[in-house]
């Protein structure tokens, strides 16, 4: 079927100047941030030319809807604190474009949304966990970001008028379109990926609270120091993680806020977040252990308080045998040998809409295999040739 590769590319660009920053394509769009809100505006005006009924639910991700049973496309427009420009805008982009071209062409409509707050301001994929029911409304309203605001407050600047959430049942499928955020097929030369699980999540805060205290006249001996409790708690779960992780298995405290971090104070306070991703859960439940135990000994020889945070967590999911190949036979078309079936190691909204509906993903190669950063960038004829399959694969569905 017939897209518009530079009408695709414009769009991204486009997409890409609201919340623009870095030298290189860097956006900065986090969740219900006033760049976010207004990428998601100019999204509604796009999907309504596209013969789409624009629907917010309460959570503020945006839906474009068919009328009667249709295929879901889309992905997220939010970003990372400081993040690149095709990271779930890809996906959103490339559905806008077969929205458009359907449209034009008088073929079947498919349905477009753009799920809210994926990047995990608040929680982890928030607003397709809420909609899928992994995550319950009212317990993400008290989750909080890294400055303290309720997602309860910051959804309210989006949902004024929100209406109900969108029944699951009207959609056959979801397909999302992604950048791989990885450095395999940069690595191989190929084209397409063809996704066949996603990998599992947890995530959660943990503080450590010992004293505050003069950064002269405090003996080594007799302080209770934050930084050096998190120091060592860091040292040794890499060591004791070791027995228990594969290759592909990933931890990362990629937060951390040190009270009140200055030269002359010994720290009293940390807490940071603690996140790991693997594709069995097994393996996740036995990491949460070894990580739970070795903060309360470090905590215990560092004459400390622990106190562990909520828990957020996805499970791996297999992505949809039929969905999948119809992808692969569309694949094999535009690049012929060029693709590969594989894992996705970064989470995405199909993650949670797996639960509601048949779901499957594809990926085009990240460059250097760099993302959630300002570098990320995929060559435009990569991205043209994902649309292709994309949209080759819709056709071949409905
Ligand atoms: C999603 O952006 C993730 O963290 O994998
Ligand atoms: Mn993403
Ligand atoms: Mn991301």
């Amino acid at each position: 079927m017939p897209v518009n590769p530079d009408r695709f590319l414009a769009s991204l660009h486009h997409l890409r100047s609201i919340g623009a920053a870095g030298v290189e394509k860097g956006v900065v769009r986090p969740a219900f941030s006033a760049a976010d809100i207004e990428a998601r505006k100019w999204l509604a005006g796009e999907l309504e030319t596209c013969g789409l009924q624009v629907h917010v639910d309460p959570v503020g991700s945006v839906f474009g809807l068919a009328e009667g049973e249709s295929l879901l496309l889309g992905s997220h427009t939010d970003s990372q604190p400081e993040g690149g420009w095709l990271d779930g805008a890809l996906g959103v982009m490339a559905a806008l474009e077969i929205a458009r071209a359907r449209h034009e062409d008088g073929l079947a409509p498919v349905s477009v949304v753009s799920f809210q707050d994926e990047e995990g301001r608040f929680g982890v994929t928030t607003g397709s966990a809420i909609w899928s029911g992994a995550l319950d409304l009212h317990v993400a309203d008290d989750l909080t970001d890294r400055d303290g605001i309720r997602f309860a407050d910051a959804r309210a600047l989006m949902t004024g008028k929100a209406e109900s959430f969108v029944d699951p049942e009207r959609f056959v499928g979801y397909i999302e379109m992604h950048i791989e955020q990885g450095p395999v097929m940069d690595g191989t030369g190929e084209t397409v990926g063809v996704v066949t699980d996603i990998v599992g999540i947890r995530d959660m805060k943990i503080t450590m609270v010992g004293q505050q205290n003069h950064a002269g006249t405090t003996p080594m001996a007799l302080r209770r120091d934050a930084f050096q409790a998190l120091s060592a708690f860091n040292t040794l779960l890499n060591d004791r993680l070791r027995n228990v992780v594969t290759p592909q298995t990933v931890w990362t405290i990629g937060h951390v806020s040190l009270h009140p971090n200055a030269s002359s104070i010994v720290p009293g306070k940390v807490t940071f977040s603690m996140q790991w991703r693997d594709g069995d859960s097994g393996r996740l439940e036995r990491m949460e252990r070894i990580i739970r135990e070795t903060a309360d000994e470090i905590t215990q020889t560092h004459g400390m308080e622990l106190r562990f945070g909520a828990m957020l967590g996805l499970e791996p999911v297999a992505m949809d045998g039929a969905l999948r190949a119809a992808l692969e036979d569309s694949a094999e078309v535009q690049a012929p040998n060029n693709w590969r079936a594989m894992p996705s190691g970064a989470l995405h909204d199909a993650t949670n809409v797996a639960a509601l509906m048949p779901s499957a993903m594809l990926f085009v190669p990240s460059i250097n295999g760099i993302s959630h950063a300002f570098e990320e960038d995929t060559a435009e004829e990569d991205l043209v040739a994902g649309l292709k399959v994309l949209a080759g694969a819709v056709a071949r569905l409905v």
